[in-house]
């Protein structure tokens, strides 16, 4: 008889959070740099055949990650903390292995940049995650329209420009749906077409912006960026820049929700109040005030919480990236709210993990149905996905007793010392290693 040994619990341990809730927050948290600015602009120096030299960029493993798939296909990189200063002179056509790119869906950034630069390229196909199919059509059906051959075999996507020297040719392009990838895709593509590129139905996110600025302090010539008409004249050439990434428009929500479900005065620094308009917007709803301290710093004055509706839209609509954290916020304000997710076809799985610390939500089809309650209670939950992570985190912060988090992988990738930051604010958690209960 084969002895299969078991492992004991001990032998198998996987990294939680710990969290003890009820506990006030005070002072003031600094915001780590975008990291949806990050990845765009970090596919963007592909387009520069000199050095960039980026700032502010914040320490998560989607950026370690983009540093690898850059690296793969024959950029130079050095990293200094938030420093990083990118060579992609000698860049190679990919295709950047799988392995990675399936982990980082922004690894497919670079295809615009690739094309652009080298009149060929191959890209593996992202593929989905857990809060979405994530297809890629408009990034597609955009580099077509410049003239680009695409076709996909094998989870690869093959994309190159046959005739007119290899460059792409400026077009004027619809986009059925104001994807900010889509978006990025396009503006990157067409720095350095021939001709002039429109885009309708663009994106307008301030991530969308900071590319822009990126690009323009490259000498790109582009326009409209931040409306949903963004016109961009080709150059011949992209020249060396420094450039800063702007704050952490979803952290900085993120931690405004921490500080209203704990009743807790906090100021954030720094932060763009613009880029946080509906999250603020909101939050007055709810109840708690946010002042506005200065041009770059915001403070939230703690009130009583009651409920209110969420749609999440395409910016300057609701950010789907704040409705999890907004969520386990509603979960404790007093009355009845409707929170619908319009963007992502999958993107409410934390409902069931917030139900286990006794919120009271019903889910029907994209819209979750939320009763206020006085208190949630501390439990194991798991993470599902980035932000839902995120919002666990939030809710584990107010809830009676203990919360374990678990699923780290998701918040490493997109909150730079989640715990760090809140543990310096006065919340009590930890990261600890415990066994893996079979
Ligand atoms: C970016 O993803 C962000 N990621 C997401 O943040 C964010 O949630 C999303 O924009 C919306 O704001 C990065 O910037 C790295 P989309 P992206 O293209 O570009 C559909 C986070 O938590 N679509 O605007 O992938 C798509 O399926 C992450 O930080 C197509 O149909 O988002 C989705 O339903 C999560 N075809 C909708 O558009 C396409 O070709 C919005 O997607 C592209 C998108």
């Amino acid at each position: 008889m084969l002895q299969v040994a078991t492992p004991t619990a001990t032998e198998e341990t996987q990294t939680v959070i710990e969290i003890e809730g009820r506990a006030s927050l005070r002072g003031e948290v600094r915001i780590s740099g975008a990291k949806n600015s990050a990845l765009a602009i970090m596919a963007g120096t592909i387009l520069c055949s000199d050095d960039c030299r980026l700032s502010n960029l914040p320490a998560l493993a989607d950026i370690d990650k983009m540093c690898q798939i850059l690296a793969a296909i024959g950029v130079k990189l050095k990293r200094d903390g938030d420093r990083l200063v990118v060579d992609a002179s000698h860049v190679g056509h990919g295709p950047a292995p799988y392995d990675l790119v399936s982990q980082l869906r922004a690894s497919f950034f670079v295809i615009g940049p690739l094309l652009s630069r080298l009149g060929m390229t191959k890209v593996p196909l992202p593929g989905g995650c857990a809060i979405g199919t994530r297809p890629v059509d408009l990034h597609v059906r955009g580099l077509q329209a410049m003239g680009a051959d695409v076709h996909i075999e094998h989870g690869v996507v093959n994309a190159s420009i046959k005739g007119n020297g290899r460059r792409l040719t400026g077009a004027k392009i619809y986009l059925d749906y104001p994807s900010v990838g889509a978006t990025e895709t396009i503006l990157m593509a067409a720095t350095l077409a021939e001709g002039e590129t429109v885009i309708d139905n663009a994106a307008r996110e301030p991530e969308i912006v900071d590319l822009a600025n990126f690009c323009r302090s490259m000498g790109a010539q582009i326009r409209g960026d931040g409306s949903s008409r963004i016109i961009i004249n080709g150059v011949e050439k992209l020249h060396s820049t420094d450039f800063p990434i702007i704050p952490d428009r979803i952290e900085a929500a993120t931690f405004l929700c921490a500080g209203a479900i704990t009743h807790s005065e906090i100021s954030l620094f720094p932060v763009v109040p613009d880029h946080l308009a509906s999250a603020i917007a909101k939050l007055r709803e709810i109840g708690p005030e946010v002042a506005i301290d200065a041009p770059d710093r915001v403070r939230l004055i703690p009130r009583d919480l009651r409920g209110t509706d969420i749609e999440t839209l395409p910016y300057p609509g609701f950010p789907t990236d704040m409705q999890a954290q907004f969520m386990a916020l509603l979960a404790v304000s007093e009355g009845n709210s409707v929170v619908t997710e319009t963007v992502f076809e999958n993107r409410l799985q934390h409902v069931a993990e917030l139900q286990r610390m006794g919120a009271n939500i019903k889910l029907k089809g994209n819209a979750a149905f939320i009763q206020g309650v006085p208190f949630l209670s501390g439990a194991p939950v798991m993470s599902t996905d980035l932000r839902a992570s995120a919002a666990l985190v939030i809710a584990g912060l107010a809830a009676e007793g203990k919360t374990i988090v678990q699923g780290l992988r998701h918040l490493d990738r997109g909150y730079e010392d989640i715990e760090g930051k809140l543990r310096k604010l006065g919340a009590k958690l930890t990261r600890i290693e415990q066994p893996v209960s079979l």
